[in-house]
C-alpha cells in the first residue's frame, strides 16, 4: 500500500468532547524515530508478557510469536515481519495512527491488512491505557495471522463487518460482541487445560491471570447467538470469557450468513455481561467478586 507520513492528530474539540482523532491514513513506521525509552517499554513488556503466558497462553499463540521472528531486543519493524507473515497465510501489516471507523477497518481485514497502531505507550503506561497501542496490537494481535484457519477468521469477520455495516447500528453491535469475546477476550480448550488466545488478554498482565485463575468470572463454552446477545466491559475485567474448543469450530460456527441471525436478535433482549443462563455450558460459574453493577456496554 501507499503510505504518508505519521502526522498524529492530537486531541480536538468535537460535539463528542475532547477526544483524540486520528488520521485514517495508512503511515510509514518511523522505525528510526523510536527512543530508547519506547525500545525499552517493549523489551519489558514482551519479557513480563512472555514469563506470564508459557503455560496460560494457547500453543498457537505462542509458537506463532517465536515463527514471526518477534524478539524482546527491539520494537520489530513491520517490513520484517510482513516476510514472515506474507510467507504463512498472505497477510500483511499497516501501519495506522489509532483506532479506525468501523467501515474502514472492516476493509482492511477483508484485503488481509491488519492496522497496527505505530507508536508505543509510555514507561507510566505498562499496565494500562485506554486505547490500543503498538505493543497491544502487535504482540496481541498479530502473532495469530499466522495461523492458516485464525488468519481466515479474521478475513471473514471484515467481509462480515462490510456486510454489518449496510445492515444496520444493531447488526454491527452483534458483530462487536462476538469481536469482542473471541479476538479480544477469547480462551480456547486445550488437551491440558484452558488457555488464552484473546489478544486483550495477551496483552495485559493483570487479565492474564484473571481469566485463568480467578474465581469471579464466568467461563462457558462457545455459542453464537448467546454471545451476539451478551454485554461486556470496557473498563474492568471481563465477567464472562467465552471457551472455544478449536479456531475450527469458530470458523464452522462463523461461516453461516448472519443476516437471518440479526433479524431474529432484533427483537431478544441483551443479557448482562456476568449473568449465566440455565443453557450455558460452564466450565466455572464466576463468584462475582468485584463486580460492579454498573457499566455493561
Ligand atoms: N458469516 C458471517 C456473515 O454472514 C461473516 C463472518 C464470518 C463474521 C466470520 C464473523 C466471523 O456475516
Ligand atoms: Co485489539
Amino acid at each position: 500500500m501507499n503510505t504518508n507520513p505519521p502526522k498524529r492528530v492530537e486531541h480536538q474539540q468535537t460535539d463528542k468532547g475532547y477526544v483524540p482523532v486520528y488520521t485514517t491514513d495508512v503511515v510509514e513506521q518511523p522505525w528510526a524515530g523510536y527512543s530508547a525509552t519506547d525500545h525499552e517499554v517493549w523489551a519489558t513488556l514482551f519479557k513480563r508478557q512472555r514469563e506470564i503466558l508459557l503455560g496460560r497462553a494457547s500453543d498457537a499463540f505462542l509458537l506463532a510469536q517465536d515463527a514471526m521472528g518477534m524478539t524482546p531486543d527491539a520494537i520489530p519493524k513491520f517490513d520484517d515481519l510482513n516476510i514472515a507473515l506474507g510467507a504463512a497465510t498472505g497477510w500483511e501489516i499497516i501501519g495506522v495512527e489509532g483506532l479506525l471507523p468501523e467501515l474502514t477497518f472492516f476493509d482492511h481485514l477483508a484485503n488481509r491488512r491488519f492496522p497496527v497502531t505505530w507508536w508505543i505507550r509510555k514507561p507510566e503506561q505498562l499496565d494500562y491505557l485506554a486505547e490500543p497501542d503498538l505493543f497491544h496490537d502487535l504482540f496481541g494481535h498479530v502473532p495469530l495471522l499466522m495461523n492458516p484457519v485464525f488468519a481466515d477468521y479474521m478475513q471473514c469477520y471484515g467481509r462480515g463487518g462490510v456486510k454489518a455495516h449496510g445492515i444496520g447500528p444493531e447488526a454491527l453491535v452483534n458483530l462487536t460482541r462476538l469481536y469482542w469475546y473471541t479476538v479480544e477476550f477469547g480462551l480456547i480448550k486445550q488437551a491440558d487445560g484452558l488457555r488464552i488466545y484473546g489478544s486483550g488478554i495477551v496483552s495485559s498482565k493483570g487479565e492474564s491471570i484473571h481469566c485463568l485463575e480467578s474465581d469471579a468470572p464466568n467461563r462457558i463454552g462457545f455459542d453464537l447467538e448467546r454471545i451476539m446477545r451478551t454485554r461486556y466491559r470496557i473498563d474492568t475485567y471481563q465477567k464472562t470469557y467465552f471457551v472455544i474448543d478449536s479456531f475450527e469450530q469458530l470458523m464452522q460456527a462463523t461461516a453461516p450468513d448472519f443476516t437471518p441471525i440479526y433479524a431474529r436478535l432484533a427483537s431478544r433482549d441483551s443479557i448482562p455481561a456476568g449473568e449465566v443462563l440455565a443453557t450455558d455450558p460452564v466450565f466455572h460459574r464466576g463468584s462475582g467478586e468485584g463486580w460492579l453493577n454498573d457499566g455493561d456496554v
